[in-house]
C-alpha cells in the first residue's frame, strides 16, 4: 500500500505526517495555525506536503479541517477557530499541490482512525470527542463515518448545554466546547488568575507564570500532580460527561473515544466524566451504559484519519470507507 500524507488543521497546530497503509506515521512536521487569514493556512498545509512529498512516495493527501466540510469533501462552509467561510479549500490545494486531495472534518478523521487502527475498532456504534480548542466530533456507524445530509453530523461541541451562558466563538451562548475543551480549561484558569484568587499561585509556578498559560501546560501540571490544575480538569471532565449522557440518549454508542490534546490528561479526566456521565445518563440503571475511554493516537488520530480516508475514497473502490 502506498504512503498518504495526512493534515490536521486545528485552532492552534498544523500537524502533518506521512503515514502508512497500518496508520503508523513514518515522518511528521508541525507548525503553528496562522490566525490572519484562509490564505495563510493554506500556504502552511502547501509547505508542509511539499516538504513531506519531496522525501517520500507518497499518492494521496487527506486534509483534516477544524470547520463544516461538504458532502463533496471540498468546501469548507463555516469554522468557528479559522477564517474560513465558503472556503474552496480543495480547489485551493489542488492548484498547489498535484495529488489527488480530499477534505473531511479534523474530528471525523481522528474517529475514523480510532475505529480503522484504535480504541474504535470493531464498535458497532462508535461517539469520537476531540477536545481542543472546541469540542470536535465524529460518529462512525457500523464501519461508516457518518456525515449527516450535508457533511455536517458530528458537530456536537455546538450543542447547547446552557442556555445564555458563555458566548461561544459560533456566535451562540451555552455550547458544549465553551465547558469542556482546552479554551474552556484556559478560560477558567484565566478568571481565578484576573480575580487575584490566592490558589492559582501553584499552578502560575508550575507552568512558569502567566503567559505561560495555556491547555497543555495546565495539563501537564495536573498530570504532575498540582491540586488547581486537577480541580479544573475534573471540572471539565464532569461536564465533558453531561454532554456524553446526551448523545448516548441520542445516539445510544457502545462505545466513546476521547481524544483530542486535554485527552493527555488521562483518568484525571475520564474518571469525573464516566462519574457524572453515570449520574446523568437517561435511563441509569436500566440499560447498558457506554464505554467511556481514552484515544489510541490521541493528537495524531486527526492526521492518521486524514491520510486514510482519501486513500480510501481517492485509490480504493468507492463504498469502501
Ligand atoms: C468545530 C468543529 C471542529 C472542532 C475541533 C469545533 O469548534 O465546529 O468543526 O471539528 O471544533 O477542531
Ligand atoms: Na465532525
Ligand atoms: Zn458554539
Amino acid at each position: 500500500v502506498p504512503y498518504g500524507i495526512g493534515v490536521d488543521i486545528g485552532g492552534t497546530k498544523v500537524a502533518a505526517g506521512v503515514v502508512d497503509g497500518q496508520g503508523t506515521i513514518i515522518e511528521r512536521k508541525l507548525a503553528a495555525t496562522p490566525s490572519r487569514s484562509a490564505q495563510a493556512v493554506e500556504d502552511t498545509i502547501a509547505a508542509a506536503v511539499g516538504e513531506l512529498r519531496a522525501k517520500h512516495p507518497v499518492e494521496t493527501v487527506g486534509i483534516g479541517a477544524a470547520g463544516w466540510v461538504d458532502t463533496d469533501q471540498a468546501v469548507v462552509r463555516f469554522s468557528p477557530h479559522l477564517a474560513w467561510r465558503q472556503e474552496p479549500l480543495k480547489e485551493r490545494l489542488e492548484d498547489r499541490i498535484d495529488l489527488p486531495l480530499i477534505v473531511d472534518n479534523d474530528a471525523n478523521a481522528a474517529a475514523w482512525a480510532e475505529y480503522r487502527f484504535g480504541a474504535g475498532q470493531g464498535a458497532s456504534v462508535m461517539v469520537c470527542i476531540t477536545l481542543g480548542t472546541g469540542i470536535g466530533g465524529g460518529l462512525v456507524l457500523n464501519g461508516q463515518l457518518f456525515r449527516g445530509s450535508y457533511g455536517m453530523a458530528g458537530e456536537w461541541g455546538h450543542m447547547i448545554v446552557v442556555p445564555g451562558g458563555h458566548l461561544c466563538e459560533c456566535g451562540n451562548r451555552g455550547c458544549w466546547e465553551q465547558y469542556a475543551s482546552g479554551n474552556a480549561l484556559v478560560r477558567d484558569a484565566k478568571e481565578l488568575i484576573s480575580s487575584g484568587s490566592p490558589v492559582v499561585q501553584g499552578l502560575l509556578d508550575a507552568v512558569g507564570g502567566v503567559d505561560e498559560i495555556n491547555g497543555p501546560a495546565i495539563t501537564q501540571a495536573a498530570v504532575g500532580g498540582e491540586p488547581l490544575a486537577r480541580e479544573l480538569l475534573a471540572d471539565i471532565g464532569r461536564w465533558l460527561g453531561i454532554g456524553i449522557a446526551n448523545l448516548a440518549a441520542a445516539l445510544d454508542p457502545e462505545l466513546v473515544v476521547v481524544g483530542g490534546g486535554v485527552s493527555a490528561a488521562g483518568e484525571l479526566l475520564l474518571a469525573p466524566a464516566r462519574e457524572s456521565f453515570r449520574r446523568t445518563l437517561t435511563g441509569r440503571g436500566y440499560r447498558p451504559e457506554a464505554r467511556i475511554e481514552l484515544a489510541s493516537f490521541r493528537n495524531d488520530a486527526g492526521l492518521i484519519g486524514a491520510a486514510d480516508l482519501a486513500r480510501h475514497s481517492l485509490i480504493e473502490p468507492p463504498g469502501r470507507a
